[in-house]
């Protein structure tokens, strides 16, 4: 099972100190196959590596440029540079930065850079609530996986995390018949098009303490991907041990 931290655009140095009762858990013998990764701004990168440094707890951007070559891309930063400081994985495709001018297109090539450099992709797809209102979910999924993974014939280094946009940070999860049979097109999809016999498939949006238990009866699922939830170690915490018996 995978539990990734997303801390999106939150946290400071003093937030580093959290991750030490998660660090603690991961000591525990019924915890000790989990993979936990956490995913800070760009800021906290180094400083929570080195934190985690003797733990198995691993560490992720959040995004990265195209390009692996240094550039004038002002604010940007590539899978070169995170490989450089230790980070392992980095997330692509995220709806939130999709919404900000990430296409399908943009996406392949961040995923062809990060695997350039070894790191493991979290790559996140998801419809919209219009698109899932007109039916429409299964194609737009299908879609960003073939566009996003157009090319690429070694997908044995990425996971991939369905996150419904209407589902992000907003509390509603869907229901489990529908997360079910969506996993389940993922999954065949994959199977079906790239040569990789288990494709990892993670769930994210609005993971909760509450409603992890629910969540948890899809068996299917290989983990979670959590936004808001993981910035608090107790509710992070919770939600780890209410997935692993
Ligand atoms: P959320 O975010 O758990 O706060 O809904 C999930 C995500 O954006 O990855």
């Amino acid at each position: 099972m995978y539990f990734i931290a997303n801390w999106k655009m939150y946290g400071n140095l003093s937030s580093i100190n959290t991750v030490k009762n998660v660090i603690n858990l991961t000591k525990k013998t019924k915890f000790k196959k989990i993979k936990i990764i956490y995913c800070p701004p760009y800021t906290l990168l180094r400083p929570l590596i080195k934190k985690l440094r003797k733990s198995k707890i691993q560490v992720g951007a959040q995004n990265c440029h195209t390009d692996n070559k240094f550039g004038a891309y002002t604010g940007s930063v590539n899978a070169k540079m995170i490989k450089s400081v230790g980070g392992k994985f980095v997330i692509i495709g995220h709806s939130e930065n999709r919404q900000a001018g990430d296409t399908n297109f943009l996406i392949n090539l961040k995923i062809k850079s990060a695997i350039k450099q070894k790191l493991n992709i979290i790559f996140c797809i998801g419809e919209s609530l219009r698109e899932n209102k007109k039916k429409k979910t299964n194609i737009i999924l299908r879609n960003q996986i073939k566009i996003g993974l157009n090319n690429i014939k070694n997908i044995d280094k990425i996971i991939f995390a369905y996150e419904p946009l209407w589902s992000i940070g907003t509390g509603i999860i869907p229901n489990s018949k529908d997360l079910k049979n969506r996993i389940k097109v993922i999954r065949n999809f994959i199977k079906k098009n790239y040569k990789i016999k288990n494709p990892r498939i993670l769930y994210g949006g609005s993971v909760n303490p509450d409603n992890i238990v629910s969540l948890n009866k899809i068996p299917s699922l290989n983990g979670f991907l959590v936004g808001g939830a993981s910035q608090d170690s107790k509710k992070f915490i919770d939600i780890i041990k209410k997935s692993i018996n």
